[in-house]
């Protein structure tokens, strides 16, 4: 069997030693005699498998005890949806940066659910129009309200291939981020956020569990007036086993997560992406006639590096040559164009290389 090189934006690359551990453990998960598919999430099987989860997220990210792990489904959309539920009460307004697609999409669901419930959304800031969401907001266009019930960002935007390098100061506001395209590819310091959510389907898992990490005490003062299963308080006070929780995807989480701190945790991560993205780049900024990065550099993501080549026929090319040679996942998204190469944590140094290796070829035939 031939593994291609997979730069898709999510679901995404998975480390192959995770894979093989669920492989070789499907039918019989450590001499059950069953597979851990097949197991209760209320039995010891599973509960080590769900507790050592979550306590690699916690020391992998430094998550201080100020501030609890949950284990959610409905992905990063039904955060969109579950922060206003919990965070928004009545009478308040949540600021909303509106730095891309599923950012905008975030504050329309604030919106709605401020309508039922007699709260407000507000955009601070969106770079849509000036720049098609080619930049991150600098400083000063980010004037927050001071009383706000929180204040939304999205950390890096996969759509648009921008991630913020530092993030904005909110007073006592609450700081709440999308993370889910860059979640564990570099450090951060999570007691500087109320509440940070992420689908683990790019850098830390497969689909089907969304990570949340939240302050203790915006749990306790969430609404109450919201259905049970998306309050954060009845997965918090059941250390996320409210309901039968997405038991083979946090296994497969659970192994991705080892992997990732065998092979040196945050800090090799870090060093690592960082080392892939300044490759591809600068590949890119060599060449400035043949491919063009739509993005300010100031504003430039390290996980969905985008560009573009001279013409549509090019990358029409380009992509179907790149997956020829076992590169796939490379096509833009469909409302952005261009190419995009999603260099998440399981995606190697050496994987990159190979695409740097197959642009250089195809620069010089083609350029
Ligand atoms: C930054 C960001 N937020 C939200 C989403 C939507 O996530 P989900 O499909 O888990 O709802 C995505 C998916 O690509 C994303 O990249």
């Amino acid at each position: 069997m031939a593994r291609v090189v997979n730069f898709n934006a999510g679901p995404a690359a998975l480390p192959l030693a995770a894979l093989e551990q669920a492989r070789d453990e499907l039918i019989d998960f450590e001499g059950t005699g069953m597979s851990l598919l097949e197991h209760s999430h209320r039995e010891a099987p599973y509960e080590k498998v769900h507790r050592e989860a979550i306590a690699l997220l916690r020391r992998m990210l430094s998550v201080p005890e100020t501030h609890d792990i949950l284990l959610m489904q409905g992905g990063a959309r039904g955060q969109f949806a579950i922060v206003p539920m919990n965070l928004l009460h009545a009478g308040k307004s949540a600021d909303y940066v509106v730095t891309g697609t599923w950012a905008k999409q975030a504050h329309e669901e604030a919106v709605l659910f401020g309508n039922m419930a007699g709260a407000k959304a507000r955009v601070v800031v969106s770079t849509e129009k000036d720049k098609k969401f080619a930049r991150i907001p600098t400083k000063d266009e980010l004037a927050f309200d001071p009383s706000a019930a929180y204040v939304h960002i999205t950390s890096n935007n996969t759509l648009f291939g921008t991630q913020w390098q530092s993030y904005p100061e909110t007073g006592d506001v609450p700081l709440v981020a999308d993370m889910t395209s860059d979640l564990l590819s570099r450090p951060i310091d999570v007691s500087k956020f109320g509440l940070i959510y992420a689908g683990a389907q790019k850098n830390v898992g497969p689909s089907g569990v969304t990570v949340v990490i939240a302050r203790k005490d915006l749990i306790a003062g969430g609404r109450t007036d919201i259905p049970q299963i998306f309050r954060y308080k009845s997965f918090a006070d059941s250390e996320s086993l409210f309901n039968t929780p997405p038991t083979f995807a946090i296994y497969v989480m659970r192994n991705t997560l080892r992997v990732l701190e065998e092979q040196g945790g945050i800090e090799a991560l870090t060093r690592e992406n960082a080392a892939k993205a300044k490759l591809l780049y600068d590949t890119i900024d060599a060449s400035p006639d043949f491919w063009r990065a739509p993005v300010e550099k100031a504003s430039r993501s390290i996980m969905n590096v985008v560009w573009r080549l001279p013409t549509e026929e090019l990358e029409k090319k380009f992509l179907g040559e790149a997956k020829a040679a076992s590169l796939v996942g490379l096509k833009g998204h469909r409302s952005v164009g261009g190419v995009r190469a999603s260099i998440y944590n399981a995606v190697r140094l050496a994987d990159v290389e190979k695409l740097v290796a197959f642009m250089r070829e195809f620069e010089k035939k083609n350029g």
